[in-house]
């Protein structure tokens, strides 16, 4: 059936083929509710048109959305207390969850003994996106996602260290890798510090962070034994 040509009944039939002002009326029903149908049919396709336009810009430009893709202020930074790495309480101290974000923000003690010193030190804190605040103490906004198949990845309070329940990735505080099947360290953000906020900018992940060596890896691997 078209919807320019709506149904009409046996006795609409005879009238209309009779004349007269009954036909008429008639008449005007039926191109009424044609109008109707098309005006219908143009909304749908006018709201399916609009949704899929939106779509599409949440895609290309995600930080218009104002949640994740954008630029972020996490909280305060007397909301994240410092920590040695082999004292981090998750949510206490060290370490913390923003699934807002999908980070942990990490926030280590100005005394953390690092493995690399100088120039080698400055250089690999910069290409980790580790950012050393005024007072002395190291910030970062590390990815919540495993880098082997996706899977959040849980801190463990009683390892030191960040350990995947799918198929036991295994990184350190800083997001280092130490073990299992990931392809390199724990990917993270752009974090800021701007007057009392800590600032995250979902909008850049940095995935270059490979599997650490000697002349790499910023913190000693937790002494712990960390079975699933
Ligand atoms: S997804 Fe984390 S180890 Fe596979």
């Amino acid at each position: 059936m078209s919807i320019d040509t709506p149904p009409i009944s046996p006795q609409q039939y005879e009238v209309l083929h009779g004349g007269g002002a009954e036909a008429a009326e008639i008449a005007k029903q039926r191109i009424s509710r044609r109008r109707f149908l098309r005006r219908s049919m143009l909304a749908v396709w006018g709201v399916s048109a609009t949704s899929a336009v939106a779509g599409a810009l949440f895609y290309m430009y995600p930080n218009l959305s104002g949640g994740f893709g954008s630029t972020l202020t996490v909280g305060k930074v007397s909301e994240f207390k410092a920590s040695k790495p082999t004292e981090f309480k998750l949510e206490q101290q060290g370490v913390y969850h923003r699934p807002v974000a999908r980070t942990y923000i990490i926030h280590l003690d100005p005394s953390t003994q690092f493995l690399l010193k100088g120039g080698d030190l400055s250089s690999q804190l910069s290409s980790e996106n580790v950012v050393k605040d005024k007072d002395g103490s190291y910030w970062i906004a590390l990815y919540q996602k495993c880098v082997h198949l996706g899977c959040t990845v849980p801190f463990r309070d009683n390892c030191d260290s960040f350990k995947c329940p799918c198929h036991g990735s295994h990184y350190n505080v800083t997001g280092e890798y130490l073990d299992g099947p990931a392809p390199r360290s724990l990917d993270r953000f752009q974090v800021s510090i701007q007057g009392e906020d800590v600032v995250v900018n979902t909008g850049v992940i940095n995935s270059n962070v490979a599997h650490p060596d000697v002349t790499t890896r910023l913190i000693a691997a937790p002494t712990v034994d960390c079975s699933l």
